[in-house]
C-alpha cells in the first residue's frame, strides 16, 4: 500500500547543504508494521514527514512515494490535505507540539471529527469522549473539557493518539511516539498502541532510536544510519545474524536485565 522508491531529501540554505536522506525505498504491505531505527539525526523524521509533504520549504525532495497506487510526491496541496490525517495519521514526538494551548481538548477534537465526517457536534463530542475513555484517560465526559496543559505529558500523549485516531487513518506513522515520556508510562503507550493498531487494523510505521521497541512489535526493521536505510529485515534476522556494525551497536544498546 506503501512503497517508497529512491527517496532523497537535501535542505538548502545560502551556508550549508544537508543531505539528510539519501535514497531510501521501502514497502509497506496492508496492516504491517515497519519499524524504523537509528540514532538521532539519521534521517528518520525527515524521510517519514517527506511521505506527508510536511518539510519546510528548503526541502529539496526527489523520488517516489506511491500511497494507493498514486505519488504523493507529484501530488498539489489541497490533496495532500485530503491524505494528511484521514488516510495516514502522524503522532509526533512531543505531543505538546500538536495541541493547541488555548482550545479545550474538547473544541480540538470535535473540530478535527466534524472535519473528517459529517457528525453533529453532539455526535463528534460523544465520539470524542469514547475515544478518550479507549485511550484510558479517566472520567472523559468531564476531563474533555479540560485545556492540555492540566494533563501530564503521557495523558497529551493519549489525547494525540485518541485525536489522530478518530480520523480513521489506514496507515498511522508514530515517530518516536514515547521518547518525551517516563520509562513506565512508554510502556503503557507502547501497550496501548499494540491493541488499537488490532482493533483499527491500521498499518503502522513506528520510529525509534530503540531497537529494543521496535523489535517487539514489527514485522519488518529498517535500520537507518546517516540517511540511508544500512540494514533492513525481520526482528529474527536483524538480531539473529546483524549485517552491519552499526546495527550490532544497537542491539549492544538495548538494556539487559542482570542478576
Ligand atoms: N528543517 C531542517 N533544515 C535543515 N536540516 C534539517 C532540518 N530538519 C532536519 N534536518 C537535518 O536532517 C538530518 C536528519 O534529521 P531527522 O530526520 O530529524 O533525524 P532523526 O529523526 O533520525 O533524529 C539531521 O542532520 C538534521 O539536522
Ligand atoms: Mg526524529
Amino acid at each position: 500500500m506503501l512503497s517508497i522508491r529512491n527517496l532523497d531529501v537535501e535542505f538548502h540554505s545560502d551556508q550549508s547543504r544537508v543531505h539528510a536522506v539519501k535514497g531510501i525505498s521501502y514497502e509497506l504491505s496492508e496492516g504491517q508494521t515497519l519499524g524504523i531505527v537509528g540514532e538521532s539525526g539519521s534521517g528518520k523524521s525527515v524521510s517519514s514527514l517527506s511521505i506527508l509533504k510536511l518539510l519546510p520549504s528548503t526541502a529539496r525532495v526527489s523520488g517516489e512515494v506511491f500511497w494507493k497506487g498514486t505519488d504523493l510526491i507529484k501530488e498539489t496541496e489541497a490533496a495532500m490535505r485530503l491524505v494528511r490525517g484521514a488516510q495516514i495519521g502522524y503522532i509526533f514526538q512531543n505531543p505538546l507540539s500538536a495541541l493547541n494551548p488555548v482550545f479545550t481538548v474538547a473544541n480540538q477534537m470535535v473540530e478535527t471529527i466534524c472535519l473528517h465526517s459529517d457528525a453533529t457536534k453532539e455526535e463528534a463530542l460523544e465520539e470524542a469522549i469514547e475515544l478518550l475513555d479507549k485511550v484510558k484517560i479517566e472520567n472523559p465526559r468531564k476531563r474533555i473539557h479540560d485545556y492540555p496543559h492540566q494533563f501530564s505529558l503521557g495523558m497529551c500523549q493519549r489525547i494525540m493518539i485518541a485525536m489522530t485516531l478518530s480520523m480513521k487513518p489506514d496507515l498511522l506513522i508514530a515517530d518516536e511516539p514515547t521518547a518525551s515520556l517516563d520509562v513506565t508510562t512508554q510502556k503503557e503507550i507502547l501497550e496501548l498502541m499494540d491493541s488499537l493498531k488490532e482493533e483499527y487494523q491500521m498499518s503502522m510505521i513506528l520510529i525509534s532510536h530503540d531497537l529494543g521497541v521496535v523489535a517487539e512489535r514489527c514485522d519488518e526493521v529498517a535500520v537507518m544510519y546517516l540517511g540511508e536505510i544500512v540494514e533492513m529485515g525481520t526482528p529474527k534476522d536483524i538480531f539473529g545474524s546483524p549485517k552491519e556494525a552499526y546495527t550490532k551497536i544497537l542491539i549492544d544498546a538495548i538494556p539487559k536485565i542482570r542478576f
